[in-house]
């Protein structure tokens, strides 16, 4: 590899199981000579996987769940003392939509579950934030990066209310930058990432059919867990020292399609089908 974070120590939120883009990180990083520690919500920590990622890349897990300003505050603490200095990266990597989870429709959310969604998966990347920023974390030129998703910026109706905090995530991701930027310099950025089959990706309603469908919109195809993670590494290193306050897609051109001649293709198909239908019918 190309020791891209030779020497650099890091925090990694979010890898459950082998297919989380944390986890991808994580084994990239590794590979780039980076030290880091390893979180995740103490439920996950049970349920998941993560103390196999933890000994293959020789990592320390610390118990954290983000919506828990304590819990933060003693995992920043932690992971300087077990990495021997302040931190140069840091990747939010944390997803979940109790409305999605329950089936309720976009249009019937139950407000309590909206509040908790959007507490877990877009409060959290400020409270992360606001404690690195405070206790003075992150080493100059340090880098920190949350994924995200395009619906925040178009309609995908199935995408429920994470839609609506992937908007707030990515404003967080701005606004705090800013600070950020100006009195540490230190960058902020997230990444639109395309659909990955992953556990919080595949709990969204008619997953593999958009995958499909976002695959053949794409000229390069959809991005992996994995590409995803090399590009995290990218702008974790000191080749992007300049890149802040940016929500970066990285979806194989997705973003910019309106339309691609493979779909096109399979809408002809149907289209012509319907339209040949009724011809059979007058001529009976
Ligand atoms: N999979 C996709 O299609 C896709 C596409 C674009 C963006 N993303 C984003 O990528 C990120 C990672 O998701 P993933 O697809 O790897 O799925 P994943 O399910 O592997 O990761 C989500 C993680 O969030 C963690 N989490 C949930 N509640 C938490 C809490 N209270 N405190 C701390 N951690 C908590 C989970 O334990 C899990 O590790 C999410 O922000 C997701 O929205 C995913």
């Amino acid at each position: 590899m190309y020791n891209l974070l030779k020497g650099k120590k890091g925090i990694i939120f979010g890898a459950l199981d082998s297919k989380s883009i944390a986890w991808k990180v994580a084994e990239r990083a590794h590979e780039e000579g980076a030290t880091f520690v390893l979180t995740n919500a103490p439920v996950a920590l049970r349920l998941g996987t993560i103390s196999e990622l933890a000994e293959k890349t020789g990592s320390q897990i610390i118990p954290a769940d983000a919506t828990s300003i304590m819990d933060l505050e003693n995992l920043v603490d932690q992971a300087m003392e077990v990495l021997g200095g302040k931190i140069d990266f840091v990747l939010h990597s944390i997803g979940m939509s109790v409305n999605v989870r329950r089936g309720n429709h976009y249009t019937n959310q139950d407000y309590n579950f909206t509040k908790t969604g959007w507490d877990v998966s877009a409060l959290s990347f400020h409270r992360v934030m606001s404690v690195l920023y405070k206790k003075d974390a992150m080493k100059e030129w340090g880098s920190i990066v949350a994924l995200t998703y395009m619906a925040a910026q178009r309609v995908f109706p199935d995408y429920n209310d994470m839609a609506d905090n992937k908007a707030y995530l990515e404003s967080v991701a701005r606004s705090f930058g800013y600070f950020f930027g100006r009195d540490k310099n230190v960058r902020v950025n997230t990444i639109s990432q395309s659909p990955t089959p992953t556990t919080a990706g595949s709990g969204v309603k008619g997953f593999d059919g958009f995958v499909a469908y976002a695959e053949k919109m794409s000229p390069l195809g959809n991005a992996t867990a994995l590409e995803c993670a090399d590009y995290t590494i990218s702008l974790f290193s000191d080749l992007t020292k300049k890149v802040t306050l940016q929500n970066l897609f990285h979806d194989g051109g997705f973003s910019n399609m309106g339309i691609s001649s493979a779909i096109m293709d399979d809408f002809m198909k149907e289209y012509e089908v319907k339209e040949e239908e009724p011809k059979k019918k007058d001529k009976k």
